[in-house]
């Protein structure tokens, strides 16, 4: 167990079980479950359900493993959650990187990154309980506000999920 930001977190686990949602644990479809990602989760399907949001590449246990423990190691500014069915499947995944400021007093910013939902679970509202879920933990991680890219095609999504157009993308690709 180590103490983050006052909150608990199983060596496993990527952050604290505190910061996932009651009100969305309990609006999920029955026998489905919510929780943060954890160093096992390699065999679970995770990288399968990021597979519908873009090339993934042939990642190795090792590299999965070696990749988490940076992420668990970096102040815990890392929240990646998945949503399991009922066989313990994920079928479901998203991130809220905090970016920690100087401006706005100190500010926190919520980047909210790699949402997916398998393609066979889409339409079930688990895209708008992920997107539920990582608000949560923006709040409770003092974050002012939260933020994400995404395509024209994804828009009416967010926009369902209580977000808003505000300025514009723009990118170096590497
Ligand atoms: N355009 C308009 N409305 C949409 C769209 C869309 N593309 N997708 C869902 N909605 C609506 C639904 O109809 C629903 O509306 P309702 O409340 O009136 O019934 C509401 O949004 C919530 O939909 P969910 O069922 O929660 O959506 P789902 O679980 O299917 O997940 C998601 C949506 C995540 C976009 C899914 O389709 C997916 O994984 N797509 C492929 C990967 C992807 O594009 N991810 C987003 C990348 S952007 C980023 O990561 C920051």
């Amino acid at each position: 167990m180590a103490q983050t930001n006052g909150h608990t977190v199983p060596a496993d686990a990527l952050f604290s079980s505190s910061l996932i949602s009651p009100a969305v644990t309990a609006a999920l479809p029955e026998g489905y479950s919510i929780r943060p990602l954890q160093r096992n989760d390699f065999h679970n399907g995770f990288l399968d359900v990021l597979r519908v949001l873009t090339q993934v590449g042939d990642i190795s246990q090792e590299g999965f493993e070696h990749r988490f423990d940076e992420m668990k190691n970096a102040v815990s500014d890392y929240h990646i959650i998945v949503i399991l069915d009922g066989s313990q499947k994920i079928v479901g995944t998203g991130a809220l990187v905090m970016e920690r400021k100087f401006i706005h007093n100190l500010g926190k910013v919520g980047h909210i990154e790699d949402i997916a939902v398998a393609k066979d679970q889409q339409g079930k509202k688990l895209g708008l309980r992920i997107i539920q879920a990582l608000d949560y933990v923006a709040e409770h991680t003092g974050c002012y506000k939260t933020i994400l890219d995404c395509s024209e095609a994804n828009e009416g999504f967010y926009v369902k999920c209580g977000f808003k157009r505000a300025g514009l993308e723009m990118a170096h690709y590497y």
